[in-house]
């Protein structure tokens, strides 16, 4: 075949001045991102969640980086993210100061909001010689109306036909350490992070099984803003650096917090990894708090735009 190549772009938090919170650089950043990827003439374009600053509290964030994304020159497909519906399910809170856990958890309005600006929010296509599958993750053990159709459509893909590659979108990586790491404990201040920012058994096991019997080449997530390549399976797990800012990660002392994406060359002998910093970081101040602050702690007469 002759070489082709896509990129894998996750984490890009655009954001807006009409928020109670507005960053900016991670905007300038994007801009940044996108003229670096626009320049190696990519065939598409993978956006693996966390498309915008607060998606899951203003649809309207959602709308604008649709589109900021229809005006690229390539296709590009998108999977949601925590902050564009909400978090994985817990039934106990943390002790993360200003945090709700249980109030931070996935809904169905959640997912009719995003479903309303870019449809499904899962998906499986076929470019040249790779099959690509997609989906955020935060719906798995949610119990909502829509994980029963989620993995109906997973347990279905064995049966699709098999192109030589299979490349797996995901938000949430499925795994931080290994496939039998424990359900972490969120009530463990240590452990509250690496919940945070994995899946929990038993769906990690059931999704881990589908990748394996599906082919899967590759696993493309995102959500820890940290770069890390993990493998399992004879998979590689590549867990991918944001283009916003960084963030402290799970437990990773060689994770690698540079801001960036990563760029994939597909020829006959395999799919080449390249990971691609961005030219420039924007040191660009803005205002509001981090995290996920509770709605009392939203304070919109800070917003630049009314
Ligand atoms: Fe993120």
């Amino acid at each position: 075949m002759e070489p082709w190549t896509f990129v894998h772009a996750t984490d890009i938090h655009i954001g807006s001045p009409r928020s109670f919170r507005y960053a900016p650089a991670w905007n300038a950043n994007w801009q940044t991102a996108r003229r670096q990827i626009i320049a190696m003439q990519p065939d598409l374009l993978l956006v693996g969640g966390d498309l915008a600053r607060d998606g899951n509290i203003h649809r309207w964030e959602l709308e604008s980086v649709k589109t900021e994304l229809d005006t690229l020159p390539f296709p590009y497909h998108v999977i949601p993210g925590n902050m564009d519906t909400n978090n994985k399910h817990t039934r106990i809170s943390g002790q993360e100061p200003g945090r709700d856990d249980m109030d931070l958890n996935v809904a169905m309005p959640d997912y009719d909001n995003y479903r309303a600006v870019f449809g499904r929010p899962w998906w499986t296509l076929v470019h040249k010689e790779v099959r690509f599958t997609g989906l955020g993750g935060m719906s798995l053990g949610s119990g909502l109306p829509l994980e029963g159709e989620l993995w109906a459509f997973l347990e279905s893909l064995a049966d699709l036909p098999r192109p030589r590659y299979h490349i797996w979108l995901t938000h949430y990586p499925p795994f931080t350490q290994s496939p039998d790491e424990p359900n972490w404990d969120i009530t463990d201040r240590e452990q509250y992070r690496e919940w945070y920012f994995d899946l929990d058994q038993p769906y990690r096991g059931r999704l881990l099984e589908i990748m394996r019997a599906t082919g899967a080449t590759r696993v493309l997530s995102g959500h820890t803003h940290v770069r890390k390549q993990l493998a399992a399976y004879g998979i590689h797990f590549d867990v991918g650096a944001s283009t916003a800012f960084t963030q402290a990660g799970p437990n990773w002392p060689d994770g690698d917090h540079t801001l960036g994406f990563q760029r994939y060359d597909v020829t006959d002998s395999g799919i080449a990894y390249t990971f691609v910093p961005l030219a420039e970081v924007s040191t660009a101040k803005g205002y509001g708090p981090g995290g996920h602050p509770r709605p009392d702690q939203r304070d919109y007469s800070k917003a630049w735009e009314k």
